[in-house]
């Protein structure tokens, strides 16, 4: 018998950039995506300054969803999605970010490919902005270092919740909002379109930022919901828990503290207002924010109606020498190996009882209705004699996160939306930009070097996971 509620939105999630394509066509402009390089397990992506000959640029084309739609949402449909999780493009739909009239053929696409979906049964659930902000608004702009970037998010936000609000129940505003509390460059670029110059502070610049967002993420939810009061709104965060190498109080603490550094994001959207011990943070390193009274106001009444997450690993952190009294500077947690656990081949640790963890951590904390909306294994898949992908692996991988979410259902009486594993159609790996590190159900021929047919093919775990759907969760 199925644990799970009747309705469960059991689905499959991708993001516009990693699988469209057709990255120059029906008037789309250039995205932050389209200016980066591929790259590997072991080398960084490159952020060109624009486009430059020569390079690979891997989200171009991508696997040409944008071309194969039709025959792929009937793929879709064969699997029995209840749901599909995608983005939107902005730049399909103001190219450059910044004009006053949107781009009609980009609407157009989206009301095709939703009018698809709905015909075949299948709720979209929709990011607005997944790493793929229009790239004229970093050049002009400086991304979301200006407050600008606000007004040109709404403005966008304002066109697609009007125009698709027949079509589109369930929202989220900013993938995973919070990958740039690490300081690193991607998460940077990819969140909020920002490479540091020698003369900023990164911490700085990214506090500044993130407190962009959350105000265009409050407006956006508040204004959705006087579109359609039917609208469901979620934020979208990267979850990872972070536990200690020991039980060493201070290993407590420092992972404690970790995870306080790395979910404000989630503190503000959906409680509507920054945590104490980070309002004491930026009044002691005199950072001197520009976050005004009415942004405050505009916080506290534009709370998510749900979390939506990725999950995918958990980390493990230790207290280094000389660690600080008041505050673990983000990044500067270095991750440790849990010698519980093993690793996939990019070096991301497997641990399904995270997810259970994750689920409960998320529920005690905001009390809100959750939504996994990534969730997967990136493998190399190869063919066997029959020419088949049989990727038992993944099916192992998928089956044991379901079944500790079940327990968070079943026993822990988390609230719990539905599910929509990663990258369930082969795609471009938003950190290395790699085909071959593949997370689908359905296998897309195409490799590292750009080269393949495109032509899709169903993998074992397809079958596997059509049945997990048709018994709503029962048999794993
Ligand atoms: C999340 C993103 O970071 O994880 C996706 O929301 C991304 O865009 C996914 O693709 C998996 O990461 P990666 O680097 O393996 O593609």
């Amino acid at each position: 018998m199925s644990k799970l509620p009747n309705g469960f939105l059991w689905g499959g999630a991708v993001a516009a950039h990693q699988f469209e394509g057709g990255w120059n066509k029906g008037g789309k402009g250039l995205s932050i995506a389209d200016v980066m390089t591929a790259g590997s397990n072991t080398q960084a992506r490159e952020i060109t300054d624009g486009l430059v000959p020569g390079k690979n640029y891997p989200n171009h084309e991508a696997i040409d969803f944008y071309d194969h739609f039709h025959e792929d949402v009937q793929l879709f449909a064969d699997l029995g999605l209840k749901c599909f999780r995608t983005s939107i493009a902005w730049t399909r739909i103001f190219p450059n970010g910044d004009e006053n009239e949107p781009n009609e053929a980009g609407l157009k696409f989206y009301d095709d490919l939703f009018d698809d979906l709905l015909a075949h049964g299948i709720e979209p659930v929709i990011t607005l902005s997944h790493f793929e902000m229009p790239y004229h608004l970093v050049k002009e702009y400086g991304g979301w270092r200006n407050r600008e970037m606000i007004r040109f998010f709404v403005k966008f936000a304002r066109v697609v919740l009007e125009r698709y609000r027949n079509k589109v129940k369930y929202w989220m505003t900013f993938n995973e909002i919070n990958n740039q509390t690490g300081l690193n460059e991607w998460g940077l670029f990819t969140n909020s379109g920002i490479k540091i110059t020698a003369d900023e502070d990164a911490e700085k610049l990214m506090y500044q930022a993130a407190h962009y967002e959350t105000v265009a993420s409050a407006l956006v939810v508040k204004m959705g919901h006087e579109i359609n009061p039917e609208f469901k709104i979620g934020c979208m965060m990267a979850m990872g828990p972070t536990y200690p190498a020991t039980p060493a109080p201070q290993d407590v603490m420092k992972a404690e503290r970790t995870m306080q550094a790395g979910y404000w994001l989630a503190d503000i959207q959906c409680k509507g207002k920054y945590p104490n011990w980070l309002k004491r943070y930026f009044e002691r390193h005199h950072f001197a924010l520009d976050i005004t009274e009415a942004d405050l106001n505009i916080l506290a009444v534009g709370t998510v109606d749900y979390i939506g997450f990725s999950y995918y690993a958990s980390h493990v952190t230790k207290t280094t020498d000389n660690e600080p009294d008041d505050y673990m500077t983000p990044g500067q947690n270095p991750e440790v190996k849990n010698p519980a656990l093993e690793r996939s081949d990019w070096g991301w640790e497997i641990d399904p009882v995270g997810l259970r963890y994750a689920l409960n951590w998320f529920s005690d904390r905001y009390d809100l209705p959750l939504f996994i909306v990534e969730n997967g294994l990136g493998a190399f898949d190869e063919k066997d004699a029959d020419g088949k992908i049989h990727d038992d692996y993944r099916i192992d991988y998928l089956r044991k996160h379901i079944e500790q979410m079940e327990l968070a259902v079943d026993v822990d009486g988390v609230q719990l939306m539905g599910y929509t594993p990663w990258g369930f159609i082969d795609l471009v790996s938003a950190g290395t930009g790699q085909m071959d590190k593949r997370y689908g159900l359905i296998y897309v021929d195409k490799n590292d070097a750009g080269v393949g047919t495109l032509k899709r093919e169903k993998k074992l775990s397809f079958d596997w996971f059509k049945k997990v759907i048709a018994t709503n969760g029962a048999d794993l």
